[in-house]
């Protein structure tokens, strides 16, 4: 194992905690679980300069019930997982490059089964999904976090890959996705799908992308949906030379594909822009001819672990991402499109969610964490913690452009924002901000839950975890009548 010691050290256990300490009261009414989806890793890396997203997945839940939490944490059971255990050892190389992999797992032409499904959760017909978008979904027993298998949706859904971003529609309750290298390693075939609420594949549009990119996120309104192509490439020879998957080529552009819904392939119409990266998505509308995506986005390689393709080094500084903007106007007949930077002076972390009872819709608020420079920082208890605090939650008024903000403590890093409604009817805005941070002071992990109409006054709850637990990628909270959580 890793002889790292911080609190970035592998975890690497699985755990079940009943009635976890609660310091403050949970809100009556929040009876549910806070589902999160990440990775460790179970074994080392093969190489020391690989992408955290290239480790084992791991699935955790705060089961919240009358005020009282019980923790859940399992590794997810992928066929990589349990080649690995069997072995003892990691088996598999460079994110993504099955040609890097040991022969017996190499499975080139079947890349989904290197998946880690390690990215996101979510759920259809109350069948809970760990998400990663090189590989189908894989089904998790919502009760116990078992790992069911991976799910095609009764052989009608056909890309080999499932994005970690699909959307609901809030009207319909169908569930919009999509999957791109969908029919092979670095394939252009990006493949749209709805599914219904009772699990049923309604439509599957096949398209190709300009150039074969990273599509992680995309944005979805009542009548469009959007793919974001931008910056990161790869080929063929660049995987059979043993590389990681993706490098970030300075010179490509962003493409932003916007297909309607009810279109077909000839429908989708590309706009084209300057060098980004739009990893994360807050949410976008249809406004007569106007499309307008909301996301934040970064001024360049958003990844230290993806390089350059020109060999250039990353920094930080060139890579911050900011709250912006896209307009795109459908009655025009030239390709460009509008870009606006709405906070110019509060660089974000790029986990932007919003209310998502407003998917689609015109809406006025969006979350994401920050680090606010101007918040007491206890630098002798969080010792190399210092280096990655994010302190805040951000609750940005789209319309105002004005901020208001959640601060977490003094030793508190936070993971990705979650928003819940106060109520089915509540107010947009009208709810409770939730999320884990990690206490560098006392090496523990703590879920966090916030008032989003007084994020000034600190937690409402905490819930103590007495360990580091694994870090999520992306979480979700569902209440107790869309899951069956036991
Ligand atoms: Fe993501």
């Amino acid at each position: 194992m890793s002889q790292q010691t911080d609190y970035f050290a592998p975890m690497a256990f699985e755990a079940d905690v009943a009635d976890c300490q609660v310091e403050g009261t949970i809100p009556d009414g929040l009876n549910g679980a806070f589902v999160r989806v990440g990775g460790d890793w179970a074994f080392p890396p093969k190489h020391k300069d690989d992408s955290i997203f290239n480790q084992d997945g791991y699935v955790s839940r705060f089961r919240i019930k009358n005020g009282r939490v019980d923790y859940k944490g399992r590794w997810i059971q992928t066929e990589r997982y349990k080649n690995n255990r069997a072995a003892g050892r990691q088996l598999y190389g460079y994110y993504r490059n099955p040609f890097d992999a040991e022969p017996e797992v190499a499975h080139v032409d079947q890349p989904w089964r290197n998946t880690v499904a390690n990215t996101a959760v979510e759920v259809n017909a109350g069948r809970v999904f760990a998400l990663k978008e090189d590989a189908l979904p894989t089904e998790i027993n919502p009760i116990t976090l078992e790992t069911k298998g991976a799910c095609d949706f009764g052989g009608k859904y056909k890309s080999q890959t499932f994005t970690a971003h699909p959307k609901i529609d809030p009207v319909t309750g169908e569930l919009l996705t999509f999957g791109y290298e969908a029919t092979g390693l670095v394939s252009d075939d990006l493949w749209f799908y709805v599914i219904d609420r009772n699990g049923n594949v309604t439509r599957e549009t096949r398209i190709k992308v300009p150039y074969v990119s990273m599509v992680h996120d995309w944005a979805i309104t009542d009548k469009h949906v959007i793919f974001p192509v931008f910056g990161y490439v790869t080929d063929m020879d660049r995987l059979k030379a043993g590389k990681i998957h993706w490098a970030w080529d300075r010179n490509a552009p962003t493409y932003y594909g916007i297909l309607p819904r009810d279109g077909d392939a000839k429908d989708i119409r590309w706009f084209k822009g300057p060098n980004r990266g739009i990893v994360h998505t807050f949410n976008a509308r249809t406004e007569g001819d106007k499309v307008i995506l909301e996301a934040p986005i970064f001024d360049s390689n958003p990844f230290p672990f993806f390089p350059y393709l020109d060999g250039s080094k990353w920094n930080a500084a060139e890579s911050r991402s900011f709250i912006r903007r896209i307009t795109f106007d459908l009655g025009s007949k030239d390709d460009g499109y509008v870009e606006d930077t709405l906070f110019p002076d509060v660089p974000v972390v790029d986990l932007g969610r919003v209310d998502e009872r407003f998917m689609g819709k015109d809406n006025r608020y969006a979350y994401t964490s920050f680090n606010d420079p101007t918040k007491p920082l206890d630098r002798d208890r969080v010792g190399t913690g210092a280096r990655r605090i994010t302190n805040s939650y951000g609750i940005f008024d789209m319309k105002d452009q004005t901020m208001r903000s959640f601060f977490a403590g003094t030793t508190h890093s936070l993971q990705e924002v979650s928003f819940v409604p106060r109520s089915a009817d509540a107010e947009e805005g009208d709810g409770w901000l939730i999320g884990t941070a990690s206490n560098y002071a006392n090496m523990n992990t703590e879920m966090v839950i916030a008032d989003a109409t007084r994020p000034e006054e600190g937690t409402v709850a905490r819930i103590i975890l007495p360990f580091r637990a694994s870090a999520q990628v992306h979480g979700r909270w569902y209440n107790d009548d869309q899951v069956d959580f036991g």
